[in-house]
This record gives C-alpha cells, sequence and structure tokens, in this order.
C-alpha cells in the first residue's frame, strides 16, 4: 500500500464501541493511516434509521470521536468526520438509490435480520435503503480499500455492483473499492454465544467486551466465556467448526498479540488457563485506550474543533467526486 493507496470505512454512533469492532476494523484503521490517505467517517445518519428520540446522536457522535482518537488515529495523518457535516452523502446516497434494484436491496442479510429484530416496532425505510448511504459514503472518496469485519463484505459487494452499473450507464465515474479484512478478529464471536457475533445489540452483556469495560469487568466476562467440556490434553484447539468458543478465544487472543490461532493453542491445555491469558491480553491492549478515551472525553470542544477540520478536508473530496457525478449524468451545472 502506499500513500496514493485511499481507504475510507467507517463506524455507527450506535451503543458503545466493542471489541468486535476494534479487531475487526479499528485496529486495521489504525496501521493503515500513515501508509495510505485515510478517511474515517462517524456515520451518524446511518444510526437515524433506528433514531427514534430527541438528544442522543450527537453525545453519541463526540464520545465515538473521543473512541477513534483514543485508539489512535491521528487527526494530523487521518481524516476523521462526522457525516452529516458532509451534505454529499445524503445527495449521492439518492443517486445511488436510482442506481440499485429493489431486489437487491431486498437480499441484505443485514436488513433481514434488522426487520426480524424489530418485528412489531417501526421499521424505517431508511432500514431498507440503508447499503445505498453506504456506497454513497464509499464511493464519494475514490476508496481503493474499506477495511471492515466480515459482516459488512455483503454491503461492500453491493457497493461495487451499483458502481458497476452507474460507470457502465454514464461512464466511467467511480473507482471500485475492495473490503480488507484481518487474519484474526473478522468476525469476533459472543463469549456467551459463540455462533452469534458479538454485537452492541446482544441483551445481555455478557458476552459483548465494550472498550470502557473496567479491567475487573473484562476479566469477568472472559472467565464466564462459553468453552466446551471435553478434557485432556488436546481439549484446546483451533476448530472453529467443532470448538466455536474456544476457537474464538484463540481467535481475540492471536489478534490482540499478533501471533496465529494455531500458535496460541500450542501454549494451553485448560480451558480455564486460555480463559485467564485471552482475559489479560485484551486489558493490556484496552486499558490505555480507555483510560485516553476518558481523558479525551473531558474537552468537547476540542472534539467538536477536530471534526469540524475533518469534515472540511472530506468535503474538499466529496464536493468534487458529486460534481463529476453530476457531469456524467449530464445534469445542467448549478
Ligand atoms: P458498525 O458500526 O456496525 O461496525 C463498525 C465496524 O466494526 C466491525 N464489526 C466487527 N468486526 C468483527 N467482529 C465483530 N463482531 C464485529 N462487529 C462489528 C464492522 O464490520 C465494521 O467494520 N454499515 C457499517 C458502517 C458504515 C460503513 C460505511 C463501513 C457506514 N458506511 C462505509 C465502511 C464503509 C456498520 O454498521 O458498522
Amino acid at each position: 500500500m502506499s500513500n496514493s493507496t485511499r481507504v475510507l470505512s467507517c463506524i455507527q454512533p450506535t451503543g458503545d464501541v466493542h471489541l468486535g469492532n476494534y479487531l475487526g476494523a479499528l485496529q486495521n484503521w489504525v496501521r493503515g493511516q500513515h501508509e495510505c490517505d485515510a478517511f474515517h467517517g462517524i456515520v451518524d445518519l446511518h444510526s437515524l434509521t433506528v433514531t427514534e428520540e430527541p438528544g442522543i446522536v450527537g453525545e453519541t457522535t463526540l464520545s465515538l470521536a473521543a473512541m477513534l482518537f483514543a485508539v489512535g488515529l491521528d487527526p494530523d495523518d487521518a481524516t476523521v468526520f462526522a457525516q452529516s457535516h458532509v451534505a454529499e452523502h445524503s445527495q449521492l446516497a439518492w443517486i445511488m438509490q436510482c442506481n440499485v434494484a429493489y431486489g437487491e436491496l431486498s437480499r441484505m442479510t443485514q436488513f433481514k435480520d434488522k426487520s426480524v429484530k424489530r418485528d412489531g416496532q417501526f421499521i424505517s425505510a431508511g432500514l431498507f435503503t440503508y447499503p445505498t448511504l453506504m456506497a454513497a459514503d464509499i464511493l464519494l472518496y475514490d476508496t481503493n480499500h474499506v477495511p471492515v469485519g466480515n459482516d459488512q463484505h455483503q454491503h461492500i459487494e453491493i457497493t461495487r455492483d451499483i458502481a458497476i452499473r452507474f460507470n457502465r450507464r454514464f461512464g466511467e465515474t467511480f473507482v471500485l473499492p475492495e473490503a480488507v479484512t484481518p487474519a484474526a478478529g473478522a468476525r469476533v464471536m459472543s463469549l456467551q454465544d459463540p455462533t452469534s457475533k458479538m454485537s452492541k445489540s446482544e441483551d445481555s452483556g455478557a458476552g459483548c467486551v465494550y472498550i470502557v469495560d473496567e479491567p475487573a469487568a473484562v476479566m469477568k466476562k472472559f472467565k464466564r466465556a462459553v468453552t466446551d467440556s471435553d478434557t485432556g490434553p488436546d481439549a484446546v484447539r483451533y476448530d472453529r467448526a467443532a470448538k466455536p468458543g474456544v476457537a474464538n478465544l484463540l481467535e481475540i487472543h492471536a489478534a490482540v498479540t499478533g501471533r496465529t490461532p494455531e500458535a496460541v493453542a500450542d501454549d494451553y491445555e485448560q480451558y480455564g488457563a486460555l480463559k485467564v491469558a485471552t482475559g489479560e491480553a485484551v486489558v493490556a491492549t484496552l486499558d490505555p485506550i480507555r483510560i485516553r478515551y476518558i481523558e479525551l472525553m473531558d474537552d468537547r470542544g476540542e472534539l467538536a474543533r477536530l471534526l469540524r477540520v475533518g469534515a472540511e478536508k472530506a468535503r474538499a473530496v466529496a464536493s468534487v467526486t458529486l460534481q463529476r457525478v453530476h457531469d456524467a449524468i449530464g445534469m445542467v451545472p448549478a
């Protein structure tokens, strides 16, 4: 990767940032910021798909900005911005909606999952058209690489499909992006149910490790992690299908220590020791971040200023792309 490689990825300001977000995405954002031209959005407009009360999204946006700087994004290197500050995202999203088929959006697993979870509640049309706003986020920046967890792959695929269709209809306009996922940590599973992904919307917090969790709380969650009942010298081995709980711990351990799950497995014979060691490795990674986050949250004025600086840099790129799109379609210049 070089400085001319454009990287963009975003995160929603809904709920606290968890270990899955960190290992699947944020860790890669931090690593990539020096070698690449990096843009990272706090996608407050996306979170409106499920927001029904006033006064919350602004606070969660500032808190997420503090978290992104706490994990190590450097505002001098990476452009960190709030999506609603760059109007081009909404403007391009409409054009994306006109270049995607209803059937394509109907096949999105995230829409199916989220609408089932909200059964009986309000299901906004925005939840259905969500991938078109995400396509706009990505395509506005001529993005080459999108560092995300596995759960976002289908969204990157539909973004590519929309870009290909637009380019065919209106001439070569968009760069085709590619998803980038880490070797370990691309799909961190719940510590309580290792067959479903670690997620902020999980009912009890026991399976989800938040970055703001105190060390004692993190250790407790790992000690109670679901593993297996079989014992013996081979009990700790890396087998995702047969031993999903153990595999999840091994992957988490590998992701925070930069090793492979197989190598970590060689070091342990008992589940208890693996749980404690994984908890300790996670605390060693997350605790300095938690402490920095608390410090940064003390100066909200500075966070808001950094977001304004980011938005200005983002707008400079996004406005040029949107103009190119209007020109390609042949709209009357404003
Ligand atoms: P969001 O806010 O749900 O999650 C942010 C990032 O965290 C990753 N992630 C995980 N990775 C591994 N294991 C897990 N259990 C786990 N849970 C979450 C996600 O893959 C994601 O990379 N639609 C996106 C936000 C978005 C976006 C974009 C991303 C909007 N526009 C443009 C990239 C580019 C979302 O809801 O992520």
